[in-house]
């Protein structure tokens, strides 16, 4: 169900400690609801996808796909699309701007995906998006023979992509990134010859999976490279797992919480997203993993989370690109645990909805806890934060983190600029009052 914008409140107000029990189930996983949508268009055939993730950025992905001319239908408000897919070769050239809002992975996708296409598409977004890094995606793009620019000889959006005539190419990232790996798959399923892709360390591995079951034509060559040469996928039915992101606030709340104990069924289980949960049994909270099931190759099942009295960790290497989104949920762990948490290697976060070791450090700061910030991660005293007026800095997993925070403090603590949650979770605030009571949970017995 979304929830209409006006019914969100603009600043969250919460007075803890409200302790979560019960079970729930989250919105559908961003990343793979985003793919499904692409993957269902450039596919010959119906497709059916049930579960799709509610927030705007995946509304995103499916108003630019039909700007592109794909047939898309939306059963309202239940995450139920189908999509009467006719290939890439169908697509025609939009009629307008392509508005990705604050979508990192619609522009990026996109935009691989488009450089395969020979008409212009202008691809833009919100403040935060038009300062991110494009030059990531463009120049390897461009390599293969697309001609794309944008500000800043094409670092920054809005990008104009006259696609067509592409020549497989081998790439090697300077970062590890699923989202430009994924946009150089999909022009590699366009281009003449073979396309490969080798990451520094692995990415989360959504289009692996989901190609691969799909029938097109993509190899893994090891962990970090991956090879794929002209084709496309087979249409399909899904059922979206939830989101391991969203699933992570839920988690971090249960584990700060005293009395908590929280499941969470249905969620994507992929060893790439939840690396986190590995970080909180490592910290002292009480976990459990069940897997249920699989769809379109990803693992599915539960997640059982209990509180525990927390001590520090170290984050760092290849660890990060698995955890990358929960970081500023796991720094809240780290202010309600003893001892220093050390975030490393993950500059990455700079360049992020927000600068998140900027906004994760307000955000500490703000609830009394000792910070010191570096160029590529952040350390954490643990102790006893204190009730705070937090910044939301137009970031959901910062509005959203704060807000698990705010759960767990004694006082009355506000969330400033709430509405960002619709970005990928706007059912946040409900399943919070749910899984408390909707009330002050120091009475309880
Ligand atoms: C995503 C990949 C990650 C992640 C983002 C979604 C994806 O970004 O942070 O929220 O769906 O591929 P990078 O690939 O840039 O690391």
């Amino acid at each position: 169900m979304s929830i209409p914008a006006d019914l969100v409140p603009v600043d969250l107000v919460l007075a803890g400690p409200r302790p979560l029990r019960g079970t729930l189930r989250v919105p559908g996983d961003k990343g793979i609801s985003h793919r499904a949508l692409l993957f269902a268009a450039m596919a010959d055939g119906e497709s059916r996808v049930t579960g799709l993730a509610g927030g705007d950025d995946v509304r995103r992905t499916r108003l630019a796909l039909t700007a592109l001319g794909a047939e898309l239908s939306v059963a309202g408000g239940t995450g139920a699309v189908t999509v009467a897919g006719r290939g890439v070769e169908s697509f025609t050239e939009p009629g307008d701007v392509v508005d990705c809002g604050n979508s990192g992975t619609s522009i990026r996708l996109l935009t691989g995906l488009l450089s395969g296409r020979p008409f212009l598409t202008v691809l833009t977004g919100d403040a935060s998006l038009v300062t991110r890094p494009m030059r990531r995606v463009v120049e390897p793009l461009r390599a293969m023979g697309a001609h794309i620019d944008g500000r800043a000889d094409g670092s920054l959006a809005p990008l104009a992509v006259r696609g067509g005539g592409l020549t497989g190419t081998a790439h090697t990232l300077a970062v590890a990134s699923a989202q430009v790996k994924t946009a150089l798959v999909l022009a590699g399923l366009q281009a003449d010859g073979t396309t490969t892709v080798a990451e520094p360390a692995p990415s989360r591995d959504h289009t692996e999976r989901m190609l691969g079951a799909l029938g097109a034509p993509i190899t893994r060559l090891d962990e970090r490279a991956v090879q794929v040469t002209r084709g496309a996928p087979e249409s399909f039915t899904l059922h979206v797992p939830g989101d391991p992101s969203s699933a992570a606030f839920w988690a971090v709340a249960a584990a700060i919480t005293p009395r908590s104990d929280v499941t969470i069924e249905g969620v994507d289980l992929n060893p790439t997203r939840i690396a986190f949960v590995d970080v909180l049994a490592r910290m002292g909270a009480t976990v459990g993993i069940e897997h249920t099931g699989d769809e379109l190759g990803e693992p599915v099942g539960s997640l059982h989370v209990r509180h525990g009295a927390l001590r520090a960790t170290t984050i760092e290497g290849s660890e990060i690109p698995w955890l990358i989104d929960e970081i500023p949920v796991l720094a809240v762990a780290a202010a309600f645990a003893e001892g220093v948490t050390e975030i490393r290697d993950a500059a990455e976060l700079r360049v992020k909805e927000s600068d998140r070791i900027a906004t994760v450090a307000g955000m500490l700061a703000a609830m009394g806890v000792g910070v010191e910030t570096g160029a590529d991660g952040f350390a954490v005293r643990g102790g006893r934060p204190t009730p705070a007026r937090f910044e939301s800095h137009g970031d959901h997993r910062i509005a959203m983190s704060a807000a698990v925070a705010a759960n767990a403090l004694d006082g009355e603590s506000t969330v400033v600029d709430w509405r960002s949650t619709a970005t990928s979770y706007p059912e946040f605030g409900n399943d919070l009052d749910r899984l408390t009571g909707g009330s002050d949970g120091r009475n309880d017995a």
